[in-house]
């Protein structure tokens, strides 16, 4: 028999291949997804043979990543619980599905994972595997042995002999990925504590960011970046660049204490520089092409966008319906806007759309043949109405 598992060259992973090969006598595929987390691929994949794989995969799915699932995260401009930016949680699926290819790939009817037993991974994990196949089974070590902490982890490497680089010194949880990377546990666990700005990997704090402003002006096609600075990039290198950009200017970092699916809150400082500004500059060009019924309809599906992505269910008609409900708000949703980056912070510098709603003319304080300031009493008096008629009500029962 055969397993796939999702091998990420850490630890976790690491103890998984031995155990599993141990307790199911298993031939085990190590497949590595590669989301822009910056590891060193040949690195992992030599380490993985050490360990007692009998097949590796290394799955550059950057592209991906950014064409089907960040796009969608700029055009839906979800955020979960009015910070984080689910950088995790937009990966999830697309490893799993990397999964899922692989199993079938090499007839393979188990996938095995290092997720937790008290994370959301875990559920994004298998509620996505089983949309894509229910027939495969899972196996989550962290569910079933005695491990319980990350110091016997170590123990039981030291016991089987598998090479690790790390120490017992307490580090955080971190997921990176071309998105974001997120930091939890550790001193993060006290919520008095203020989060140490040394952690940082991907952005520069802000008060040690560069002492002058950038400016930076993204062209939006229908909702998706295309350009930056005037120049056409790939999707992988605008977000690349973005990173880039944002990091000097210490944009995009946040704390948050987040309701995990699984019931309980839990701290976590991510940090999201590209995407931080994207979702800004992508705000302000719909702000100047949607009108303000469907721009008041989209941030509440959002809100619900978020929420489906944050809990993994990402292969279902819900998110595939309200996809289709933004890509129609999108169409306009083009042109270019200009932003001033300054330690931390992001501001407009200038919006350019040729598909604006927003008319000078129109919202300037003059007459114009559109708007007549006559018409502005009819209206007052019968959008008023209800709240006139409240109040006599309120004055009648005062009356008897
Ligand atoms: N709390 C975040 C989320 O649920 C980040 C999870 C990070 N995952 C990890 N394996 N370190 O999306
Ligand atoms: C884990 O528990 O494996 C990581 C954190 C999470 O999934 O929320």
């Amino acid at each position: 028999e055969k397993v796939v598992l999702a091998y990420s060259g850490g630890l976790d992973t690491s103890i998984i291949v031995t155990w599993l090969k141990e307790n199911y006598d298993f031939d085990v595929i190590a497949v590595c997804v590669d989301v822009g987390q910056e590891d060193d691929m040949a690195e992992i994949e030599e380490k993985v043979l050490i360990t007692g794989a009998s097949k590796v995969y290394i799955e550059d799915v950057k592209e991906e990543f950014v064409v089907d699932y960040l796009y969608k995260a700029i055009k839906s401009g979800a955020v979960y619980e009015d910070k984080y930016l689910l950088g995790t949680s937009y990966a999830r699926p697309l490893i799993a599905k990397k999964l899922v290819e692989i199993a079938h790939k090499e007839g393979a009817k188990y996938i095995s994972h290092g997720c937790t037993g008290k994370g959301n991974d875990q559920v994004r994990f298998e509620v996505s595997i089983a949309a894509l196949d229910p027939e495969i089974k899972i196996i989550a070590p962290w569910r079933i042995w005695d491990i319980k902490s990350r110091e016997d982890a170590i123990d039981y490497a030291y016991a089987k002999g598998i090479k690790i680089p790390v120490t017992k010194e307490k580090i955080y949880s971190r997921d990176r990925n071309l998105w974001h990377i997120s930091h939890e546990g550790g001193d993060l666990e006290e919520l008095t504590n203020e989060h140490k700005t040394d952690m940082y990997v991907m952005i520069t704090p802000p008060e040690k960011a560069k002492d002058e402003a950038s400016y930076v002006e993204i062209y939006f096609e229908q909702g998706i970046p295309k350009k930056v600075d005037g120049k056409e990039l790939s999707p992988v290198e605008l977000v690349k660049t973005l990173n880039k950009i944002a990091c000097e200017n210490g944009i995009g970092v946040v704390d948050i204490v987040e309701n995990r699916l699984v019931g309980m809150k839990s701290r976590g400082v991510y940090e999201t520089p590209g995407g931080t500004v994207l979702l800004a500059a992508h705000r302000e060009i719909e702000q100047v092409t949607l009108d303000r019924q469907t721009y008041h309809y989209k941030q509440l599906v959002a809100q619900r966008y978020a929420e489906i992505v944050y809990d993994g269910i990402w292969f279902s008609t819900l998110r595939e319906a309200l996809d289709a409900f933004i890509d129609k708000t999108q169409e306009n949703v083009t042109g270019t806007v200009k932003l001033k980056l300054y330690k931390g912070n992001i501001m407009v510098a200038g919006i350019d759309s040729p598909f604006a709603l927003y008319d000078k003319g129109i919202s300037s304080f003059g007459e114009s043949k559109l708007y007549s300031h006559k018409d502005a009493a009819g209206f007052i008096s019968l959008f008023g109405l209800p709240y006139k008629i409240k109040a006599m009500t309120e004055k009648n029962k005062e009356g008897n």
